[in-house]
């Protein structure tokens, strides 16, 4: 498959057949992923391959009442966490999430942490949320995905173990000054989705400036 194949086709995958991945592989797939780009190439990324049943359990429990926030919240018409105007909604009800409640079965999870220490927080004291950090962390997540899609595997990127760093810090023995960036779900999937939804170009990009005319790869 070609790089803009792959780049165009890489849905989220969550469910996963009974089929294991070896961990050469994980290894293999990191390898890939390590040639993703980072500020001033520090690669501040550390990974652990989470195997133990028991920190998954623990790891889903702590995750499981950030996802049943963030449904109700989005029920509720919010887009949850965000950083402007998110307004916190109780959510006592338990909302089935397939990674979660299966997690011990799922093939590989990567729990990926960041060195603040190595990461340049451009944006770091301008009284909103930070971006910029995620920028040398995240690239190394997606190329974990692509490299994952060429070996004819499938996973998906989740946050919702960030929000519960405090707690997951000490069961992940995750070292001092880093953050938990994304916890990854990777396997063989049952069904790969390659037709993705995406808003189009015009809506998302101008010219000149953000309220500029629209750039349209139609016109
Ligand atoms: C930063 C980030 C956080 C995400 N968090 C979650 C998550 O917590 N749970 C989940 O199921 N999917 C999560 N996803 C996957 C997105 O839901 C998915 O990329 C998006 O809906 C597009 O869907 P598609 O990949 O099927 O096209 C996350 C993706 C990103 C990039």
């Amino acid at each position: 498959m070609d790089l803009r194949e792959s780049i165009r086709t890489t849905g989220s995958v969550r469910e996963f057949t009974g089929e294991p991945v070896s961990d050469a592989t994980v290894a293999a797939i990191l390898d890939d992923a390590s040639y993703a780009p980072s500020g001033g190439n520090r690669q501040p990324w550390r990974v652990a391959l989470v195997k133990d049943a028991e920190i998954r359990r623990d790891l889903a429990m702590l995750m499981q009442p950030i996802w049943d926030e963030y449904v109700l919240a989005t029920r509720a018409g919010q887009v949850p966490f965000n950083a402007i105007d998110y307004r916190p909604v109780d959510a006592p009800v338990h909302i089935p999430n397939p990674l979660l409640d299966r997690i011990e079965s799922i093939p590989v999870v990567l729990a990926v942490a960041a060195d603040l220490r190595r990461i340049v927080a451009a944006d770091l004291g301008l009284g909103r949320a930070t971006v910029v950090p995620g920028a040398s962390i995240y690239p190394f997540c997606w190329s974990v995905l692509l490299a994952a899609r060429s070996r004819g595997l499938g996973g998906v990127m989740t946050t919702f173990l960030s929000r519960a760093e405090a707690d997951a810090a000490p069961m992940l023995h995750l070292p001092d000054g880093y953050a938990l960036a994304a916890t990854l779900f990777i396997g063989h999937p049952v069904h790969q989705p390659t037709r993705l939804r995406r808003n189009p170009t015009a809506t998302f990009a101008s010219l000149d400036r953000f309220d500029g005319p629209a750039l349209d790869h139609h016109g």
